[in-house]
């Protein structure tokens, strides 16, 4: 058993350049098993690429990442998935032209057929029973066999959210889950974080800090590449430092 205090993810020195500039400076976090952490920081401030990072987009230039104490820096996207780490992108990323259903679908074949060489044709049943759970926990049972294409943005990002979710992760990483959403999609969408993050632990990038402070237990302040803060939502509020940078954002 895992200790309770080993965090389940950790950034260790982790510096990211592209080239002569530095997107990340020296970062050294921890995050804390099952709670809903936020990375917040302004425009540029470098959470996306820390996200990438820290879910194996590419390995940091320099720096350490520990999943549950055990050094996995430099390991390929397909090892996060089958150590336990989902994400879902900035970016939608669906299929559009199949039904929602379908995507869910897609998404557990691909963990499963990755792993298993065979893929018994029983499976069939349980792949479309843990679908139709997913689009259920998302809330879009009503449109699971309509096309992707057919589906609202904020449904779209909810699908990709189930896709994330068919490889049951231990960690669960969102990049601005949220973007480009209408008000209500925006709070249908914090309402499902908190909801999932009863039962794993989710690390979320957002810019606008006022709408995580609400749903998140520990938040993560980025700046210009640098650690800023973390602390709980009160103390982040009450930070003068991160007052500053947030200052004339929302
Ligand atoms: N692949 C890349 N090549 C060069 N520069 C990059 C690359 N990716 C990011 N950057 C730069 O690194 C800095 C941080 O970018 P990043 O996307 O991580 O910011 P962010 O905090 O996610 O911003 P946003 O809130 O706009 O999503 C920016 O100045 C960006 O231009
Ligand atoms: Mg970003």
């Amino acid at each position: 058993m895992m200790p309770q205090s080993t965090p389940i993810l950790q950034a260790k020195a982790v510096t990211q350049r592209f080239g002569r500039f530095t997107a990340l400076k020296n970062i050294n976090v921890s995050f804390d098993r099952n709670k809903l952490t936020a990375i917040i920081g302004p425009n540029g401030a470098g959470k996306s690429t820390f996200f990438n990072v820290i879910s194996g987009a590419f390995p940091p230039t320099e720096g350490q990442i520990f999943y549950n104490g055990q050094e996995i820096t430099g390991y390929k996207q397909h090892e996060f998935a089958r150590i336990g780490i989902s994400k879902s992108f900035q970016i939608t990323n669906v299929f559009k032209d199949l039904s929602a259903h379908e995507n869910v679908r897609v998404a557990n074949q691909m963990r499963t057929s990755r792993y298993n060489i065979l893929t018994p044709r029983g499976n069939f049943k349980a792949l479309h029973a843990q679908a139709d759970e997913l689009l259920e926990k998302v809330g879009l049972s009503k449109v699971a066999s309509k096309r992707a294409s057919e589906l609202a943005h904020g449904q779209q990002r909810a699908l990709e959210i189930a896709m994330a979710l068919a490889s049951t992760p231990e960690l669960l990483l969102l990049d601005e889950p949220t973007a480009g959403m209408s008000p209500e999609e925006t709070v249908f969408m914090m309402d499902l974080i908190h909801r999932l993050s009863q039962e794993r632990t989710v690390i979320l990038v957002e810019h606008k800090m006022k709408l995580v402070m609400g749903i998140c237990e520990h938040l993560i302040v980025l700046h210009h590449g640098e650690f800023l803060a973390q602390g709980t939502p009160e103390e982040i509020r009450a930070n003068e430092e991160v007052r500053r940078v947030y200052l004339g954002q929302n």
